[in-house]
This record gives structure tokens, C-alpha cells and sequence, in this order.
């Protein structure tokens, strides 16, 4: 009996502590007391220590995984979407746009419906994965699926929202940039301090700026001591950065980053340089291989592109990249990884990864004797 009542007072507590990033960082971040806050609760996303990955990767890691997949719409976007929408409201909009690969649709949709705004969103037509799709349409977005890629979408959405009146939230808008620094301060919470390094997927490019800026602000703020070294993953078919110059057509099955353009491209290079990281390509085989580890290894289910910044680490250790690294505290060097979005987005990645479940008729000795017992 006073175990349960203790187990209920201890999930009354949980359920009163964390309301959404806005009000657990709002020192950080452009909100007064006159903001109406939309938000879903998203954040407080758990920082899974790694310990078998970490084995099978290289005994000199020690990785700890941010699992984004568990914001409200599952993905990193729900960070900036209510920093974006409730600014939005604030200001009086009516509506939203956005150019997506999919996650940021889906947010953008969900906040809308929450704020009771309209929201329109452009999408590559037959590029985003299932459950992306679903989530927009079903939260009531008007979904626009144009002839074109991403980058199309993109250049058509910024057109659009300059010059008529329907409030611009993709990431270059910076509310969403400031509300993903919130990623950053969640791990400095956890860990303590900054780790040495943190591995992120780069599309639009957005992300990676966002976190950048926010281990600066926490460490300014005096909340962390130290800066991580930020190491960046681009698909290989689709590595502007890692090239140097944009990509027309850009493929890899990890449609969420499938941009030839980035946005956000210069400061992603600045991010990388100034914190004495990088920007390097995985190809979809790597990609598809950390997918699977993080699934088998570590129970977690990511989409294919939150799996670049496992595949990275990988090809990393396998360069001799942090063969000079000496670890700031103990003897293993610390990386934080985000995974910025939940497996179920896209089912039909992972059945594509995996082979088809065995087909049997009903019955035991059948059963048993395919399964070795
Ligand atoms: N991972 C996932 C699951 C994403 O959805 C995205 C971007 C990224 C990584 C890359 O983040 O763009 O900030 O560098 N998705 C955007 C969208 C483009 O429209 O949902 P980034």
C-alpha cells in the first residue's frame, strides 16, 4: 500500500516537473510572460548509456545515445516547433508553412492543430516514409506533394512566406534554431558537462547549428565547463557539405536527409571548424548497418537517418580518428549521439533492411523444430 501511494506521489511529481522545453529553459530562450506556450510537453528525452554498442564500436568509446524518437511527434523537430509556433501565436499569425522531408511536417501539423492555426506543407512527392505522412495528414495539415525535391519545396516555401502572409518554420526561422538548443542543455544536465564529442546527422543543416549554439550558451551561462567537439554525418548520395558544392539530384534511403542544399550549410561548416569537428559522408550500407546495431544491440528503433551519427562514429574509429584523443575525465572519450527520429516513421525501411518473417502452418512440432528446440 505505501509503495503504490509513494510510486503515485513520485508519478505526480514527474507529471508536474517537466511542461515542454520553453518552461524548463526559459532563461534561454525569446519567450516573456505575455507568450502563450503551445506545446505538447516535448523534451526530456532520456540519454541512454550504450554500454554494448560502445563494446562492439571500440572499447575507448563510451556513447551515450539522445533518443529523440520519444518527443511527442517523434522527432528532434517538436524542440523548435513550439518555440516556432507559440512565437507565431504570439505575433498574431494564422498560419504556417513549411518544406519537409517529413518530420518537420509532421511537427509543424500537430503544433498548428494544438494552437488552432492552419498549416500548409510541401512535400517531395513519393519521397517521405509512411508515417510521416500519416502524421500531417491525420493532425489536419493542408499537404502539398510537388513534382520536385526537397530543395524545390524549400525554395518555393521561403518565396511564398516572404511575400504573403503565412508565418515561414522551417529551421531558418530562429525560433526553431533556438528551441533544438535545448537538446544541448538536456545532455549537460545529464552528463554533468558537455561530452567531448557529439555526433548528429546533417540534412538542412539545421540541427547541428542549433546544438553548437546551445553547448555556447550553456557553457557562457556557466552550466557546463567544457565545448564537445561536433562530428557531423551527411548520406553520401546526398553530401553537399562533404563535397563542397550543392547536389541536384540527391538520393539515400535515409529520406530524411536526402537534401542537396542545405540551408543552414555555413554554419554547419562553422559549427564543425570552430569546434574542431568535421562534416564526413556515410554511405547507405553504414548507415543501414548502425540502424540495425542500434535496433539489435541497444533495443533502440531509430529511422534510417538518425543512424548517420552511429555510422559515422563507426567509420571514425575505423579511420584512427580518436586513435590521438586523450578523454577529458576517465579513460574512455565520451560522445553524445542524437537520434533525432523514432524507427515507426518509416516501417518500410526497416522491412526493406531485414529479412521476411518465416512463414509456417499452425503447428507445434513445426514450430518448434524451425526454432531448434
Ligand atoms: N534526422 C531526421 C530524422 C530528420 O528529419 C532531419 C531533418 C535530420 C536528421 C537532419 O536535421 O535538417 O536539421 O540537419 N529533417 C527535415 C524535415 C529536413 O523536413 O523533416 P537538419
Amino acid at each position: 500500500m505505501i509503495e503504490t501511494v509513494n510510486h503515485m506521489r513520485q508519478s505526480m511529481d514527474n507529471y508536474s516537473k517537466h511542461r515542454g522545453v520553453i518552461n524548463r529553459y526559459r532563461e534561454f530562450l525569446s519567450v516573456t510572460d505575455k507568450t502563450p506556450i503551445i506545446t505538447l510537453n516535448e523534451g526530456n528525452t532520456p540519454l541512454i548509456r550504450a554500454e554494448r554498442l560502445s563494446a562492439a564500436i571500440s572499447d575507448r568509446l563510451d556513447i551515450h545515445l539522445k533518443y529523440e524518437g520519444l518527443n511527442p511527434t517523434g522527432s528532434f523537430k517538436d524542440r523548435g516547433m513550439t518555440m516556432a509556433v507559440s512565437k507565431a501565436i504570439e505575433e498574431g499569425a494564422k498560419a504556417v508553412m513549411c518544406a519537409s522531408t517529413g518530420n518537420t511536417a509532421a511537427s509543424a501539423a500537430a503544433y498548428a492543430g494544438k494552437a488552432g492555426i492552419k498549416c500548409v506543407v510541401l512535400i517531395p512527392d513519393g519521397a517521405i516514409a509512411l508515417g510521416k505522412l500519416s502524421q500531417a495528414l491525420i493532425h489536419g495539415a493542408h499537404v502539398l506533394a510537388i513534382a520536385g525535391n526537397f530543395d524545390d519545396a524549400f525554395e518555393l516555401v521561403v518565396s511564398i512566406t516572404d511575400n504573403y502572409p503565412i508565418t515561414f518554420v522551417n529551421s531558418l526561422n530562429p525560433y526553431r534554431i533556438e528551441g533544438q538548443t535545448t537538446g544541448a542543455f538536456e545532455i549537460c544536465d545529464s552528463l554533468g558537462d558537455a561530452p567531448d564529442f557529439h555526433a548528429i546527422p546533417v540534412g538542412n543543416a539545421g540541427n547541428i547549428t542549433a546544438y553548437w549554439k546551445g553547448y555556447q550558451e550553456y557553457q557562457a551561462a556557466g552550466c557546463s565547463e567544457s565545448l564537445p567537439r561536433m562530428i557531423g554525418f551527411q548520406a553520401a548520395g546526398a553530401a553537399p557539405i562533404v563535397l563542397g558544392h550543392p547536389v541536384k539530384n540527391p538520393e539515400t534511403f535515409a529520406t530524411a536527409i536526402r537534401i542537396g542544399n542545405p540551408a543552414s550549410w555555413k554554419r554547419a561548416e562553422a559549427a564543425a571548424a570552430d569546434s574542431n569537428g568535421g562534416i564526413w559522408a556515410v554511405t547507405d550500407d553504414e548507415i543501414r548497418e548502425a540502424y540495425k546495431m542500434l535496433a539489435s544491440l541497444e533495443g533502440i528503433f531509430v529511422e534510417p537517418a538518425s543512424a548517420a551519427s552511429v555510422a559515422g562514429v563507426r567509420k571514425l574509429v575505423a579511420e584512427g580518428y580518436f586513435d590521438s584523443v586523450k578523454p577529458r575525465q576517465g579513460d574512455r572519450i565520451r560522445i553524445s549521439c542524437t537520434l533525432t527520429g523514432h524507427g515507426l516513421k518509416d516501417p518500410n525501411a526497416a522491412i526493406a533492411s531485414v529479412e521476411e518473417p518465416t512463414k509456417l502452418p499452425a503447428d507445434e512440432s513445426t514450430i518448434l523444430e524451425t526454432i531448434g528446440l
